[in-house]
């Protein structure tokens, strides 16, 4: 019988209001507050998925196409929408919540890779996921190639990269 307790694939959503100490001179959140919510609901996403602990390993390019302004609410949706053998590939998209009307504007979407890893720093494996639909697997399509160019740059970088020093 398939264990269906460990797949739980459904979208994680993080509400989050934004504050002065979370803005810019402007008043719009900065992008750092953004991408520290997107980790955490991708984290969430892939811990429910997988029921594991897990670490974040990259982060495909990201534009900010509008801002959250403060007094706004970032609504943070993560989906698990690829695995490989240790890792999820999750799908977060960033809109602005306008308190007033409850009106949703998209401000930026990224894949965020994660890999399961067990208290002693040990690499698990993650349950595959099978995706049923479409949409579900044009998603899993499209993380699968960019989860290959993260490999392909992280090879390209070296193991441990570099340091900036002025030694
Ligand atoms: C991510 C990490 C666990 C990879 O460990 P590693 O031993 O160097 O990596 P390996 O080459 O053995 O690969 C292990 C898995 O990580 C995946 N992985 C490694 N680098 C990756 C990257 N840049 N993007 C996506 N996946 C990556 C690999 O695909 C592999 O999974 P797979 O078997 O499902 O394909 C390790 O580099 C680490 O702990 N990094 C720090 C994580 C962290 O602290 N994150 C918080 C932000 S600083």
């Amino acid at each position: 019988m398939t264990d269906t307790r460990t797949r739980d694939s459904r979208p994680v959503v993080l509400l989050e209001e934004i504050f002065p100490g979370d803005t810019n001179a402007y008043g719009t959140a900065f992008g750092g507050r953004i991408m520290a919510l997107m980790d955490r609901a991708a984290g969430l996403a892939a811990s429910r998925y997988a029921h594991g602990h897990f670490v974040t390993a990259s982060l495909n390019a990201l534009d900010f196409r509008a801002p959250v302004r403060q007094g706004e609410i970032a609504e943070v949706g993560a989906q698990v929408v690829y695995t490989s053998a240790h890792t999820c590939g999750i799908k977060v998209t960033v809109c602005a919540v306008d308190k007033a009307a409850w009106s949703r504007r998209p401000c930026c979407e990224g894949t965020l890779f994660m890999v399961r890893m067990g208290p002693d720093g040990a690499i698990l494996p993650v349950p595959p996921l099978a995706p049923r639909t479409a949409s579900g697997r044009a998603d899993w399509d499209e993380a699968r190639a960019i989860h290959r160019q993260m490999i392909r740059r992280r090879h390209g970088a070296g193991r441990h990269g570099r340091c900036s020093s002025t030694d």
